[in-house]
């Protein structure tokens, strides 16, 4: 009975695409140049590559494992599980601690995407097409300056998704993104070709894969392994909530593996086409958050019939920072629904916090931009939107990977693990769950204690 009213992607292509456009966001392309940029390229790129394989993609596959077992809201679901196993821990905390820190994560998402979405509708009047690189920066500038514009358009931003959340529409939308994803793949390869021929490609290529003396520290890996959770979207519950509707017929590792792939290539896509761009134009990498904003229009600006590339690229940015934002609403609502409420109120009253947050990050680009409000703990330098968004990437995204890795290696029992995860080969399995049991809580823990006491 129950399964028959739960909803399930029947198609393994549907599952894939649907969690794949989930998946891929501005992480893959404002937080992957940003980041890598502001911690120096190559090395740190080759950090992130080690981070992703042997941390973050066991880790997704454990998600979405615990997803499908527990078939509910993440805190249902591991409540359920936790109850199964019989054991006295609550298994939840994690779950909720995941669900609050994704208005968290909303409030800069939407000031990121509504500025995406302000630029689109820049281009849409002709912006662009033709400009200098002053004009570029000015707008840029003005953009920061202007808070109630940044505002009305993270709120926006926020409001779509809620509607979308709230309405039937999402499947449509997750429908559209199946063509707009691969659309967006092909934009950026375009953009890479052209930064290969317009831009400083051999520097821009240097500083990705170029192999620099690189700090091996304990918060560089944190850093690195905060960005692979953030673009796969994982230790919130969000990845866990598509587990849940994954169709029992679907390969759970042939899925992680190809969305990881697809995740990872449009990170290095944009990676090749805007560093490139950006030292073409004789721009620094280490901008901070702004670094997309100074390098993609460089392109737009000198290619025939820029505006309307431009705008499409904006439009295309925004369904997936659109598909992204609404797997972050997902757990809390479907939490909310399991206590009776409607989704259309369950996903209202998420976007009051998250919009009152979201003014925090406005602020930060804006004349709070050297107000560092924790300066007092010695958190010098560092605004609101830095706290946030390094407290939510680096230390909640890994203690909730941390969790469901201690859930799968330590709380549920290996066989019934090895059968839910339908794995065909015994060695592949042996290592995966020894991954988590062992060597990813170590691991993490290790970077934290390091961090701390460095
Ligand atoms: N993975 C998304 C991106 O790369 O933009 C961000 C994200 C979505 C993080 C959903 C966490 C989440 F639960």
């Amino acid at each position: 009975m129950e399964k028959k009213s739960y909803p399930s992607f029947s198609s393994r292509l549907g599952f894939i695409m649907v969690t794949a456009g989930a998946a891929v966001g501005l992480g893959n392309i404002w937080s992957f140049t940003y980041v890598v940029g502001s911690n120096g390229g190559g090395g740190f790129v080759l950090i992130y590559l080690l981070v992703l394989l042997f941390l973050a993609t066991p880790i997704f596959m454990a998600e979405l494992l615990l997803g499908r077992m527990g078939k509910a809201s993440p805190p249902e679901a591991l409540s359920k599980l936790q109850k199964q196993a019989g054991s006295k821990i609550p298994w939840a905390v994690p779950a909720w601690m995941g669900l609050i820190s994704t208005i968290f994560i909303l409030s800069f998402y939407a000031v990121i995407a509504g500025k995406v979405m302000g630029y689109g509708f820049e281009a849409l009047f002709g912006g662009f097409g033709g400009w200098n690189g002053e004009q570029i920066a000015d707008l840029n500038t003005s953009y920061n300056g202007n808070e109630l514009l940044s505002a009305f358009w993270a709120g926006l931003f926020l409001a779509l998704s809620v509607w979308i959340v709230g309405t039937g529409v999402r499947s449509g939308l997750e429908r559209a993104s199946k063509i707009m994803m691969p659309a967006l793949f092909a934009m950026l390869l375009g953009l890479a070709i052209f930064a290969a021929i317009e831009g400083d490609f051999a520097r821009g290529f240097d500083f990705l894969f170029g192999f620099r003396n690189v700090e091996f520290s304990a918060a560089i890996f944190l850093e690195a392994l905060g960005l692979a959770f953030f673009t796969l979207s994982i230790g919130v519950g969000g990845i866990m909530v598509y587990g849940s509707y994954m169709g029992d017929d679907v390969s759970l590792p042939s899925a992680t593996v190809w969305i990881v792939i697809m995740d990872l290539l449009v990170a290095i896509l944009a990676g090749l086409a805007i560093f490139p761009l950006l030292f073409g134009a004789g721009l620094d990498a280490g901008v901070g958050p702004n670094l997309v904003f100074a390098a993609v229009p460089q392109a737009f600006a000198a290619l025939p019939g820029g505006s309307v590339l431009a705008f499409i690229f904006f439009l295309l940015l925004t369904v997936a920072a659109l598909t992204s934002a609404i797997s972050l609403f997902t757990p809390t609502v479907q939490r909310l629904v399991e206590n009776g409420w409607s989704r259309r109120k369950a996903a209202w009253s998420m976007f009051v916090p998250a919009f009152g947050l979201s003014i925090l990050t406005t602020l930060s680009f804006g004349s709070w931009n050297d107000f560092y409000p924790l300066a007092f703990l010695g958190l010098d330098g560092l605004t609101f939107f830095d706290l946030i968004y390094k407290g939510t990437n680096n230390i909640v995204l890994p203690l909730g990977g941390l969790a469901f890795a201690l859930i799968i290696g330590w709380g549920l029992q290996r066989d019934k693990v090895r059968a839910a995860l339908s794995m065909k080969s015994d060695a592949l399995f042996t290592i995966w769950y020894g991954l988590l049991k062992y060597i990813i809580p170590l691991a993490i823990i290790f970077l934290f204690v390091k961090t701390i006491w460095p």
